[in-house]
């Protein structure tokens, strides 16, 4: 049975009338427009679907919109100011930490989640915070490059 769910998307509040069950993930790609959160495996064992809500990294692909009632979601689309991007968004783009691009938006937002927690994180606590996304490309080495960067910056991380 549809319902009316309001939560806030990137700053802005959104109310949407659907299903409660309905992924997170399909509501922001497919009733908001905000494609940058990925679809891969839908099972949540990939993170090219994480964004953060409360500013914890959740796999909205097994997220029901339900349980983003009344919370903060931030999605890759979010995460710049205006024509600025965030510090991990642009560390991504000084080490050429992509390649086919599509797990990039989901590793951004689990790395910028981790600096918020831990700004100054060993290479060991990068490696166990990105774990649960994957890079079928294989650009590990240049992700915790990234990550590294701005861990070595004094750059303002936080996420709205
Ligand atoms: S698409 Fe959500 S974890 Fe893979
Ligand atoms: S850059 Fe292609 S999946 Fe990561």
């Amino acid at each position: 049975m549809p319902t009316n769910i309001t939560l806030t998307v990137n700053s802005s509040k959104q109310t949407v009338t659907t299903h409660p069950d309905r992924p997170l993930l399909d509501v922001l790609r497919e009733t908001l427009g905000l494609t940058g959160a990925k679809y891969g495996c839908g099972e949540g064992a990939c993170g090219a679907c994480t964004v953060l809500v409360d500013g914890r990294p959740l796999h909205s692909c097994i997220t029901p919109i339900s349980q983003a009632e009344g919370k903060s979601v931030t999605t890759i689309e979010g995460l710049g100011q205006g024509d600025a991007l965030h510090p991990v968004q642009q560390a991504f783009l000084d080490v050429e930490a992509m390649q086919c691009g599509y797990c990039v938006p989901g590793m951004i937002l689990s790395a910028v989640a981790l600096l918020n927690r831990t700004p100054k994180p060993s290479r060991e606590q990068i490696v166990a915070q990105m774990n649960g996304n994957i890079c079928r490309c294989c650009g590990y080495p240049k992700i915790v490059e990234a990550i590294e960067r701005v861990a070595g910056s004094n750059a303002e991380v936080s996420a709205r």
